[in-house]
């Protein structure tokens, strides 16, 4: 076993095109900074690394799309991301950018060293070019249709409608993204890393000096290595990056995945002069926190990068998670479907720690998970109301009560007391073990069990009744509830910081160290406390219907947006047209139809007759809301029965893509009968 002296930790570099949302912060955020926050609890030399991913096509695209430079958008959403981090307390110790200038010169240099090397071969390769633009047009700059499913909208990498990878060679119809011209393929030259060169040295670091991995890293890592691993371009014909550094190589830039992993080391640099103890020293551990769709960059390329430049450590360990749906949907940033930090941040103020621990609860770790705003309410009130903020505000409340707020003397402990400590004693290691294992979920259960235990001693010891006749016993048992509140303190500072402040607040102490944690006496004798105060607040149900409303009306947007308008029907003669009998008439009644969801029975004034007509609308239009109004009908379809009622007619009614329904009536009102044509 290799000593360690210092951490060094990672956290994936968000995209600067865009904001950071719940799938991002439960996959890697939230369980690296539980991670660091443990560390310097333990007094442990750690850095937290991190900075936005500044680079690569689609911030390109963004920025066409809205008319502005890729400076304005990465300049834009890396200070959303920054201050949204800083809102929940992520603890980086510093959140840096790949547009830096320092970065920059990294990249480059970490460039040069490994093409001076030899570590690159140069190929040529045909690639789409567009005239018009005098630009090569990236994967995702080509659209054409789809040769699996048609769709006339799929991209040079990806058709997103029937989720098929695809080259942009294999594009039906290809047209330029940029100038709607048909672009021509033209040769081109790039540096490819040879990853096939490092498959013996991969192989054997990962597959046997590493099987501690978890098991979805470990098995993603095996099956690229199982297929074979091929040489990867590591620059790109792009006008957004970091410009090859050699002659030549004009319009060429480094590609996005090549320079952005850099950006761990160029952030590193930025934050210390001692950078390099914590890079090329044997005693410095590694660990990089990111996602499942980050795991073959930081586990095969990153890694074979490190190793061909010689002078870095290799990563220990790269807890990657899988991924959060929300509300069983995929989590997307076109499709707005998300929970927003900066959104909750602003919704929820003080509440950054119910996100945090309805995250980690509810993390990704082995298999995806899904995010639900009634999870998210349960956890809120069953979990951190009822048990732990019930338990230390009970044991504030009674010490201010019977003992003026003053930790009371502590008389003979019983065994039960006794065995209530040790059990805290125990957590202490547990939790050790799971953090230090990267099980953030089972180390948080353990946590809060240190609250469970402490309700329950307040259960069974029964204070509230043992003070009529014994208040020395009281002062023993609430000594011991305000020594496991303070064990409870330290045990969840790395998962809620803002609350663990809170609580030591509440017991007027200054930071607990890691080491203090499982002890029977942390507080003293006499110590005055704070005035009593709530933890947490009841999440009503409005509050979260509220959310939910709003993801509703996400998803109707985006149906109407992805659904067409239908293709026209086939032509009719006019004759055909002229038999129908379309008419204005008049709602007088309407009721419910009883047993049914959707149908209003409808009584009308045609001008001619009064009729009955039975409509779907019900979902719509209340019956109240349908009296007195003008509507159309098509007044001579075959009447029908629907429901045992005589339906004579139908309503003419507009429908959109989501099926929402909306009456058609005269601009201005007309005499019932009145024809239509
Ligand atoms: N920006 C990438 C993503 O969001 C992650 C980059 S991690 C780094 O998927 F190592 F390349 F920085
Ligand atoms: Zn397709």
């Amino acid at each position: 076993m290799k000593k360690i002296k210092r951490y060094l930790v990672t956290s994936a570099l968000p995209y600067a095109n865009g904001p950071v949302h719940i799938g991002h912060l439960a996959g890697v955020y939230i369980p690296s900074d539980i991670y660091v926050r443990y560390l310097r609890l333990k007094g442990e030399d750690v850095l937290s690394i991190c900075g936005s991913d500044e680079h690569g096509v689609p911030i390109t695209i963004k920025a066409r799309q809205e008319g502005v430079t890729p400076q304005d958008i990465v300049d834009k959403y890396h200070n959303i991301i920054k201050n949204a981090f800083k809102g929940l307390g992520i603890s980086f110790d510093i959140y840096s950018r790949t547009s830096s200038p320092i970065h920059h010169k990294t990249a480059s240099d970490f460039f040069l060293n490994l093409y001076n090397k030899g570590e690159f071969i140069e190929q040529t390769t045909m690639q789409y070019y567009d005239e018009e633009a005098k630009q090569f047009l990236a994967d995702r700059y080509i659209v054409g249709t789809c040769p699996h499913c048609q769709n006339d909208r799929a991209y040079g990498d990806q058709c997103e409608k029937c989720g098929s990878t695809l080259n942009a060679t294999d594009l039906i119809n290809p047209k330029s993204a940029i100038t709607g011209s048909v672009p021509v393929l033209k040769e081109t030259k790039h540096w490819f890393l040879p990853l096939d060169k490092h498959e013996p040295f991969l192989r054997k670091w990962i597959l046997e000096e590493h099987k501690e991995w978890k098991p979805n890293v470990y098995g993603q890592c095996k099956s690229w290595l199982d297929l074979g691993l091929q040489p990867r371009a590591v620059s790109r014909d792009l006008d957004w990056g970091i410009p090859v550094p050699l002659k030549g190589a004009e319009g060429k830039v480094l590609y996005v995945w090549f320079d952005a992993p850099i950006g761990y080391i160029s952030a590193t640099k930025e934050l210390t002069p001692d950078w390099e103890k914590y890079w090329k020293d044997d005693e410095t551990k590694l660990v990089h926190f990111i996602g499942k769709d980050n795991i073959v960059f930081h586990c095969i390329v990153f890694p074979s990068m490190l190793k061909a430049h010689g002078e870095f450590i290799l990563p220990d360990n790269v807890p990657a998670n899988e991924f959060l749906n929300l509300e069983s949907d995929k989590i997307s940033t076109s499709r707005n479907w998300a929970v927003w930090l900066h959104e909750y941040l602003e919704e929820f103020p003080g509440k950054q720690d119910v996100l945090r621990y309805v995250l980690c609860a509810n993390a990704p770790e082995t298999k995806d998970n899904d995010f639900t705003w009634k999870d998210f309410q349960a956890r809120n009130n069953n979990e951190l109301v009822a048990i732990l903020g019930n338990f230390v505000n009970r044991a504030m409340v009674l010490t201010s009560k019977y003992f003026e707020g003053k930790v009371p003397i502590r008389g003979e402990l019983t065994d039960y007391d006794k065995s209530c400590l040790d059990e805290i004693a125990k957590i202490k290691t547990a939790l050790e073990e799971n953090i230090e294992n990267y099980k953030f979920r089972e180390a948080l259960k353990e946590a809060m069990n240190i609250a469970r235990i402490g309700n329950k001693y307040l259960a069974d010891t029964e204070p509230w009744k043992v003070i009529k006749e014994n208040k020395e016993r009281v002062a023993t048992i609430l000594n011991t509830a305000l020594q496991i509140t303070a064990n409870l303190a330290i045990a969840i500072e790395p998962f809620m910081p803002f609350t663990a402040e809170k609580m030591l607040n509440l017991l007027q102490v200054t930071p607990l160290g890691w080491d203090k944690l499982g002890s029977p006496v942390i507080l003293e004798e006499g110590h005055a406390l704070g005035k009593p105060e709530l933890l947490f607040e009841k999440i009503e149900d409005n509050v979260i219907e509220a959310q939910l409303k709003k993801l509703e009306e996400t998803k109707a947007a985006n149906l109407a947006k992805e659904v067409k308008a239908e293709p026209q029907k086939a032509s009719i003669s006019f004759d055909d047209f002229g038999k129908m009998d379309i008419r204005v008439a008049k709602v007088i009644a309407a009721e419910k139809v009883a047993k049914t969801k959707k149908l209003l029975k409808l009584t009308i004034d045609t001008g001619m007759d009064t009729r009955t007509i039975v409509s779907g609308i019900a979902e719509f239009y209340t019956a109240e809301e349908m009296v007195g109004k003008q509507i159309v009908i098509l007044a001579n379809l075959e009447p029908r029965e629907i429901k045992g009622i005589l339906s004579q007619g139908m309503i003419l009614m507009a429908q959109d893509a989501t099926g929402k329904l909306a009456v058609v009536a005269p601009e201005y009102n007309v005499k019932p009968g009145s024809s239509v044509g």
